[in-house]
């Protein structure tokens, strides 16, 4: 069973081949053009994907040493994400199943993110678990029952968290995306230097739009009183917003454990690879009696092998595409 997999729901274009459930390449092309604009311009994004999409399949192609005859099912992300990225990965995708006379597999992107783990079979968590999945454009409490069987038992009301460290760093003047750079200061800062506010939310959901206004007024006041506050304090103040951020999410997550009585976690999505995050969660672990399970960093952000990994599932279940579909940006 062979699967050539494509990832272009956002600004990575990815392409990977998967034997058997065994990933043989996965290939990530970033679009370092957003950068110059504080966030991704999807225009732009879908453009580029459109250069990239051939030369992206075919070294996936060659890593794997796979003629495109050899293989037996195309996959592609579906949804959520841009429309005009979206529409690139799926017309790519039923063109050459098309062309090859081969079966269509959709993927929902964060289903995707959480599939990540069984792509090494030795630290797949065991069902049911938990995964924390946080990344750009969600974050959600999912409780995984089976391979496709999940339920989101909570989420954010309005901003992701992946949106929160980049507004956050867009603010401090930090290049797009900013999630990685926040990270990076913060581990030379100290966590507890600033306080920010934390917005009570009920049950198991979250919401970051109140703390990144109040991250706003605390900038401004402090350069008011000091210009040069941001460039004197950059580290602490990372530290700060980022220790604030994480313990939010924690803190749920940990209602939510207590809840169901789950003992096996996950982490996935871009923010995992936050290496606070990483290591709050592995204490928060020891402490609650968890098995706790982090994703290696090359599939925490996006990238088609774990799209491979969920297609490899759908194959199995006999779960195919007609040719009639077209992008869901908000599935
Ligand atoms: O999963 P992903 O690659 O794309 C989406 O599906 O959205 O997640 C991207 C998000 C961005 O918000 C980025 O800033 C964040 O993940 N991110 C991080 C780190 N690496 C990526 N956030 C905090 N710390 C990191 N090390
Ligand atoms: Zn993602």
């Amino acid at each position: 069973m062979t699967i050539l997999a494509i990832e272009s729901s956002c600004d990575e274009t990815s392409a990977s081949v998967c034997v058997n459930g065994k990933i043989q390449s996965n290939v990530v092309a970033t679009q370092l053009i957003h950068e110059q604009y504080g966030g991704v311009v999807p225009e732009l994004a879908s453009r580029v994907h459109q250069q990239r999409i051939v030369p992206v399949v075919d070294r996936a192609l060659q890593e794997a040493n796979i003629e495109k005859n050899a293989l037996n099912a195309v996959a592609f992300t579906r949804g959520p994400g841009l429309l005009g990225s979206l529409l690139v990965g799926t017309s790519f995708a039923k063109a050459l199943a098309l062309a090859l006379a081969i079966p269509l597999i959709e993927v929902h992107h964060m289903q995707a993110h959480v599939l990540a783990h069984f792509i090494d079979e030795h630290r797949s968590p065991r069902f049911p678990f938990l995964c924390l999945t946080v990344s750009g454009g969600h974050t959600q409490i999912v409780l995984v029952r089976d391979y496709l069987d999940m339920e989101i038992i909570g989420q954010t009301q309005d901003d992701a968290v992946g949106e929160a460290f980049d507004k956050t760093a867009k603010l401090l003047n930090l290049p797009y995306p900013g999630g990685p750079l926040i990270d990076r200061y913060a581990q030379q800062g100290n966590p507890t230097a600033f306080q920010f506010p934390e917005v009570e939310m009920p049950g198991l959901d979250y919401s970051f739009s109140g703390i990144k206004t109040a991250f706003l007024y605390f900038l401004q006041k402090q350069t008011k009183a000091n210009p040069d506050f941001v460039a004197q304090n950059l580290p602490d103040i990372c530290a700060s917003i980022q220790q604030t951020l994480i313990k939010i999410l924690l803190t749920k997550l940990r209602k939510a454990a207590r809840q169901t009585g789950i003992r096996e976690i996950a982490l996935a999505g871009g923010v995992s690879a936050n290496s606070g995050l990483r290591t709050a969660l592995a204490e928060m672990g020891g402490q609650e009696g968890w098995n706790v399970y982090i994703p290696k960093f090359e599939y925490c952000t996006d990238n088609a092998a774990m799209i491979a990994m969920a297609a490899h599932f759908k194959f199995l279940k006999g779960e195919f595409t007609s040719q009639e579909v077209s992008p869901l940006p908000r599935w």
